[in-house]
């Protein structure tokens, strides 16, 4: 196994793994089957990467494609709202069926207000964190959050190198949950394979989302989920 990048401030986390499929490498002609696939392969939910465009330079899909893959499984869904303005389009993800937002602090000049909207519209609510945004952008509103994303790519496309100076980002703010005793999941995105989701996990993170080491394992998606989660699991 390739050497895996550690950080020096690990506190690791005895949280539950969850493996988490990002759809951007599937085939979007198929996404309903592409679910149903990742579904059968042992997935612990699905995230859809949301992306407009304008924060970052790509552009995906909007509600009514989520809602038309709701039906076809039943583990939970997620959207990575890498969009300006998400307040305009957050309860539009909510009635197509995602269970937990995720919003970027970059987005949003009010991020409390934002997120409590999505608590009030009755779904989880999320903070992402892209690589240059201090990990202190999230200190003020964990109350309102399930999960902090720590990106470990600049968002925007898969296929990207894990950044591994985020591992001591992680190991900070899963030592500041557990200092505070929040209940709160820490989540990384981007560049998760088999060569770096042990570092995340034992930096602290619970919630391992990948597309690319799961699409392009030539053993299949249920093997990637087992392999990814088992290196996850010390
Ligand atoms: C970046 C996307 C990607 C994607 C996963 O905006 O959020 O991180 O989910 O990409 P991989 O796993 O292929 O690096």
């Amino acid at each position: 196994m390739a050497e895996q990048p550690q950080a020096t401030n690990n506190i690791g986390t005895d949280r539950p793994v969850q493996i988490v499929p990002s759809v951007l490498p599937a085939d979007f002609a198929r996404l309903g089957d592409e679910c149903a696939a990742l579904e059968a392969a042992g997935v612990d939910r699905i995230q859809w990467d949301v992306m407009d465009g304008r924060f970052v330079p790509n552009l995906t899909f909007g509600p009514d494609v989520i809602a038309a893959c709701r039906s076809r499984v039943k583990v939970p869904f997620e959207a990575h709202l890498m969009i300006e303005e998400p307040d305009v389009l957050i309860p539009r993800f909510i009635e197509a069926g995602c269970e937990l937002i995720i919003v970027h602090a970059e987005t949003t000049r009010h991020l409390h207000k934002t997120l409590a909207a999505v608590r009030d519209a009755g779904a989880q609510a999320a903070v992402a964190l892209n690589p240059a945004t201090p990990i202190e952008a999230a200190l003020p509103i964990l109350d309102l959050v399930e999960m902090v994303l720590v990106m470990t790519v600049n968002p925007g496309f898969g296929g990207q190198s894990f950044i591994t100076s985020m591992l001591p980002r992680v190991a900070a703010l899963r030592a500041h949950i557990v200092d505070a005793g929040l209940d709160i999941d820490i989540e990384v995105d981007g560049g998760i394979n088999t060569g770096t989701i042990a570092s995340a996990h034992q930096a602290g993170a619970n919630v391992l989302v990948a597309g690319s080491a799961l699409f392009k394992d030539p053993e299949g998606l249920e093997h990637a989920v087992s392999e990814l989660r088992s290196l996850a699991t010390p």
